[in-house]
């Protein structure tokens, strides 16, 4: 046993397993700490406020967890909370502590799938709303024409395990066409919410085989492989002995038997007390 802690893995539901589970290919060798805020998902479509409220109530459970570093593996947090976080309450904690997001790993990277240089990008009102995505692309490949398009329903089809069923079939078809009719030249979507790769089939029965389909886990995990590497001040604070730990702000039984699903495995969740 050590006294070194975990990477925090937060997201507002289920979604950050999608990302967790890419990282964990990538860096099989540390401790992480899920904790999904299911109880009050989705985040999508709350105010700033809000958001900003619940993520800092998440972020300070994983640092009493002793979590060195978070990341916030849900881009609405990211959008609109890490930037608070960052400026604003990170600066006066002792031991000093790091929230990542996953927005910027993305757009450093994006330019390079398409060919048109026109990109699509799916998410929720939120991340749409905050403008982050065109803001953060501009500062790596200005050239690209970002089209957005917010999938509401998105995230509550995969909350409630309806993603894949006859009826979310609507919803995907609906935001795909909405989507290619705003810009026609489109050959690259990136899903911007980590919940929907969850609803990759669905989206890939409706959308035209030339557009490739952009999921964030594995660019997050190699952008956490970077940092780690570039920060071993941080690095050498995290503990390997290959452990993940679950928690939930929902009831921990309904948290299992979905989270499997997403996750790819089983697990086994503990109900966040506190949140
Ligand atoms: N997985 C979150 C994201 O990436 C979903 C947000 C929500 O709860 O609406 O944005």
């Amino acid at each position: 046993m050590d006294n070194k802690g975990s990477i925090g893995i937060f997201d507002s539901g289920y979604g950050g397993l999608t990302i967790l589970k890419e990282i964990l290919k990538e860096l099989p060798e540390y401790n992480y700490i899920y904790l999904g805020d299911n109880a009050r998902a989705p985040y999508g479509s709350r105010d700033f406020e809000t958001v900003y409220k619940f993520t800092l109530e998440c972020v300070n459970y994983l640092f009493k967890k002793n979590c060195p570093l978070i990341i916030l593996a849900c881009n609405t947090a990211s959008a609109k909370a890490l930037r608070t976080i960052q400026q604003k309450y990170l600066p006066n904690l002792h031991p000093p502590r790091k929230v990542l997001g996953i927005i910027r790993p993305t757009t450093e990277v994006i330019g390079n799938y398409s060919r048109t240089k026109h990109i699509g990008i799916f998410a929720t009102e939120g991340t749409v709303q905050s403008e982050s995505y065109l803001i953060e692309i501009k500062k790596f490949f200005c050239e690209l024409v970002v089209t957005q398009e917010a999938c509401p329903m998105w995230v509550p089809l995969v909350e409630n395990n309806e993603h894949l069923s006859d009826g979310a079939d609507y919803f995907v078809k609906k935001h795909i066409q909405n989507l290619l009719k705003k810009d026609p030249h489109i050959d690259a979507i990136l899903l911007a919410c980590t919940h929907y790769p969850l609803m990759l089939s669905k989206i890939k029965k409706y959308i035209p085989k030339n557009i490739q389909i952009i999921s964030q886990g594995s660019i997050v995990a190699k952008s956490l492989k970077n940092y780690l590497i570039q920060h071993p001040e941080i690095e050498s604070q995290i503990s390997k002995n290959k452990k993940s730990v679950f928690y939930t702000s929902m009831d921990s039984a309904s948290f299992n038997e979905k989270a499997g699903l997403f996750f790819g495995e089983k697990l086994t969740a503990t109900r966040a007390e506190g949140i």
